[in-house]
C-alpha cells in the first residue's frame, strides 16, 4: 500500500522505515527541515540494523527500504502525495491542540477513504478524530519505540470507529509482522497508563536522592526483566517527549501522579534530552557503553534550592 506519515521524529522514521521495509511506497512530511532531510538515511540505517537483530541476511535491506521513502519539503506537496494514499499516519509533537490543528487542516483535503490513523501515546482518539472529520475511518495506532524492534502496537478505536477500520488496521499490521492489541480509549491507554505513572515516580525518587541511575535500572532488568530499565528507556523515549506525555496526561486526569516531576522539566531545560543529544539520565557519549550521570544538580534539597529550580 502507500502511506503517507506526517513527523519524521523518533516514532514517525521507526514506522517510516517499518513500512517501507514491508514493502510499502512511504511519503514523509516534517516541518522541521534538519529532520525531514535525514530520514531517509536514518531508516536505510535503522532497516539494516533491524535485520542484523532478527538475523536476517539481507544485504540490500536499507537501500531497497531507502528507495521506497520519498520526503516532500512542503506540506501541500505531501497532501497532494497524500491522495493517493491508503492511509495518513501522524506522528508529530504529543500535543493535543497542535495535533487537531493538523488533522482540520489536512484531512479534509484528502478522499474520504483514506484511513487516519495517530501514533499517540496518550491522547484522545474522539477528539482528534472529530478533527479529522471522518470519526468512522480514524483509529490510533501507537507502535513502540524502535518501531521495526518492538512487536506491539496499540490498536485504539474511538467510539465511531467502524469495524472495518479496526480490521484493516489489525491486517495492515499484521502483515508488517507486527502484534496488534486492542486497547481502551483512556489516557494512556494500557501501556502508558501503567508506564507513565511509573517514569514519573522514578525520577521522584531520583530528585529525592532515594535511588541511584545505576541501581535502579539494574533492579528493573535483574527483577521484573524490563531490558533496559526505567531511566535508560527514558532516554530513548527522550525526556521532552516524556515531558508532553506527563502534561498531556494530567491534563487529561488530574491525577497528581502524572504531574511533571521538576528533574524532567529541568533537565529538558538544560537540552539534556537522552540518548538522542548525548546527555540524559546516562552519558551517551559512547553509545555501546552509555555511563549513568552525576545528576546531584538535579536533588531537591531545601524549599529555596526548589523555588531556584523554577526562575
Ligand atoms: N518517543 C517515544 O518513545 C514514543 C513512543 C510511542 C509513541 N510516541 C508518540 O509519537 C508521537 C511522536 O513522538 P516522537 O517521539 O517521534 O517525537 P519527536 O519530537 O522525536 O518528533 C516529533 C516530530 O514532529 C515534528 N512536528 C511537530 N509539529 C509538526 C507539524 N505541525 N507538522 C509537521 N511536523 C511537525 C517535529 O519537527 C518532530 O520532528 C507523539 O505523539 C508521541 O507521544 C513516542
Amino acid at each position: 500500500m502507500k502511506i503517507a506519515i506526517l513527523g519524521t521524529g523518533v516514532m514517525g522514521r521507526g514506522w517510516i522505515a517499518q513500512c517501507a521495509m514491508a514493502g510499502h511506497e512511504v511519503h514523509c512530511h516534517d516541518s522541521n527541515r534538519a529532520s525531514l532531510d535525514g530520514t531517509i538515511e536514518f531508516c536505510r540505517t535503522l532497516a539494516q540494523k533491524t535485520a542484523k537483530k532478527f538475523k536476517l541476511e539481507d544485504p540490500e535491506i536499507g537501500a531497497r527500504t531507502a528507495a521506497r521513502i520519498t520526503p516532500h519539503a512542503t506540506k501541500a506537496a505531501f497532501i497532494d502525495a497524500a491522495r493517493g494514499c491508503a492511509v495518513l499516519l501522524e506522528a508529530i509533537f504529543e500535543d493535543l491542540a497542535l495535533k487537531c490543528r493538523e488533522l482540520r487542516e489536512i484531512v479534509p483535503q484528502l478522499p474520504a477513504e483514506v484511513y487516519f490513523w495517530s501514533n499517540t501515546s496518550s491522547l484522545d482518539i474522539d477528539v482528534m478524530a472529530a478533527a479529522a472529520g471522518r470519526p468512522e475511518r480514524s483509529i490510533i495506532t501507537h507502535g513502540m519505540n524502535p518501531v521495526p524492534m518492538m512487536a506491539g502496537v496499540e490498536v485504539v478505536p474511538g467510539k465511531l470507529t467502524s469495524a472495518e477500520t479496526i480490521e484493516f488496521a489489525r491486517q495492515a499490521l499484521l502483515e508488517m509482522k507486527k502484534a496488534p492489541f486492542v486497547a481502551p480509549n483512556l489516557p494512556g491507554f494500557w501501556v502508558n497508563r501503567l508506564l507513565v505513572p511509573q517514569l514519573l515516580d522514578a525520577f521522584r525518587l531520583l530528585e529525592q536522592g532515594k535511588i541511584k541511575v545505576e541501581d535502579g535500572d539494574i533492579g528493573m532488568n535483574t527483577s521484573l526483566g524490563h531490558p533496559q530499565g526505567t531511566y535508560k528507556m527514558a532516554d530513548f523515549i527522550t525526556l521532552p517527549t516524556a515531558l508532553r506525555i506527563s502534561v498531556e496526561m494530567y491534563q487529561a486526569t488530574n491525577d497528581p501522579r502524572m504531574y511533571p516531576p521538576q528533574i524532567l522539566v529541568r533537565m529538558v531545560k538544560n537540552g539534556e534530552h537522552g540518548a538522542q543529544t548525548g546527555k540524559g539520565f546516562y552519558d551517551w557519549t559512547d553509545p555501546r557503553n552509555p555511563r549513568p550521570r552525576d545528576l546531584s544538580q538535579y536533588l531537591l534539597k531545601t524549599t529555596d534550592d526548589y523555588l531556584d529550580s523554577v526562575k
